[in-house]
């Protein structure tokens, strides 16, 4: 049965069940599935997107665009000098201006908060394009991929290495909500956010998965069918990238970690990488690595999304 996500907002996978979540992949599958059978239909004409960029991007910017243009509707780029967040005017005047042109919102924040502003004020829907604390697109994206070369979610190891991030934190809150564990590792002083960590072991005690961290390396990679990382310094975290590196090289998803997991792994970042950094070109480049079609794979998400919510 499926149910209505008519005007709902994505600020976090943790307000979604995991039936909501399933179905919304469900409608991305069947979204590519028909693109790619010729289908041109136009589920999103005449619909209008606004975007807020506070940060840099490519595949956010390039997936929600390309897909509004693909399925008929329209979106505007709205960079960090056209409205300064939060300086030119409130956030919530900019929820309650955006919402009388737009028909959704989708935004890339420094500050969680600011997310959790426009979507309390906007009577549209605000999507989450990244937050210093969530980034729950990316993760949509990252099942429907893991769902496509898996088969399946339900009972699926993920290791994630690096920094308990912003990815992190989306990937703990989804997977718990699916049936799969994560496991992090991290080193000392990267720990995920207590209280993400908490909800998101919540919400997997319901669903048999297992939501750990742990500074053991090979602890997180034993039997892992999903091998994940992310760049060691975030956006708006430069200032730190010297230590950030040094910490956490150790941690470097390269072929001695590929060797721990299982051997039918598949290995995700959700990109830009730093090839040398955070990963290896052998390991991103090689027969495992599918970062590619997991790039691809935020279009038919977010329409998946959209096309439920408006
Ligand atoms: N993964 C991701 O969000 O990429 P961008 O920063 O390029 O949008
Ligand atoms: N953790 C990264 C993700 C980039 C898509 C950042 O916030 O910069």
């Amino acid at each position: 049965m499926t149910v209505s996500l008519k005007g709902r907002n994505l600020v976090s996978l943790h307000d979604f069940s995991s039936e909501e979540i399933v179905q919304i992949l469900d409608g991305a599958a069947d979204l590519k599935r028909r693109y790619y059978q010729g289908d041109s239909f136009q589920p999103l004409r005449g619909k209008t997107l606004a975007m807020i960029f506070q940060k840099p991007s490519l595949r956010t910017r390039m997936s929600f665009e390309a897909g509004m243009h693909r399925y008929g509707g329209h979106a505007i780029y709205l960079g960090p000098k056209d409205i300064s967040l939060g300086k030119r005017e409130t956030t919530a005047d900019i929820a309650r201006n955006l919402d009388r042109f737009a028909d959704a919102i989708m935004a890339r924040v420094f500050d969680h908060i600011d997310v959790e502003i426009l979507a309390e004020y906007s009577s549209v829907p605000v999507v989450n394009g990244l937050s210093d604390l969530l980034h729950p697109c990316q993760i949509l994206a990252d099942l429907l991929t893991v769902r496509e070369k898996k088969g399946t979610l339900q009972g699926l190891k993920l290791a994630f290495l690096g920094d308990g991030n912003n990815v992190a934190h989306s990937l703990m809150y989804g997977c718990a909500k699916v049936g799969m564990s994560v496991a992090l590792a991290v080193p000392e002083g990267y720990d995920p956010n207590p209280e993400v960590l908490s909800q998101a072991q919540a919400d997997a005690e319901k669903t048999g998965a297992e939501i750990s961290v742990t500074h053991d390396l090979k602890e997180a990679l034993n039997d892992a069918s999903v091998v994940y990382t992310d760049v060691w310094a975030s956006m708006g975290q430069e200032d730190e990238k010297a230590k950030r590196a040094k910490d956490m090289m150790p941690y470097q998803l390269n072929s001695a970690a590929m060797a721990i997991a299982r051997q039918d792994a598949i290995v995700l970042h959700c990109l830009p990488a730093h090839r040398g950094e955070e990963i290896t070109n052998a390991v991103i480049d090689g027969p495992q690595s599918f970062v590619f079609d997991q790039a691809e794979n935020r279009l038919h998400a977010q329409m998946g999304l959209l096309v439920q919510v408006l």
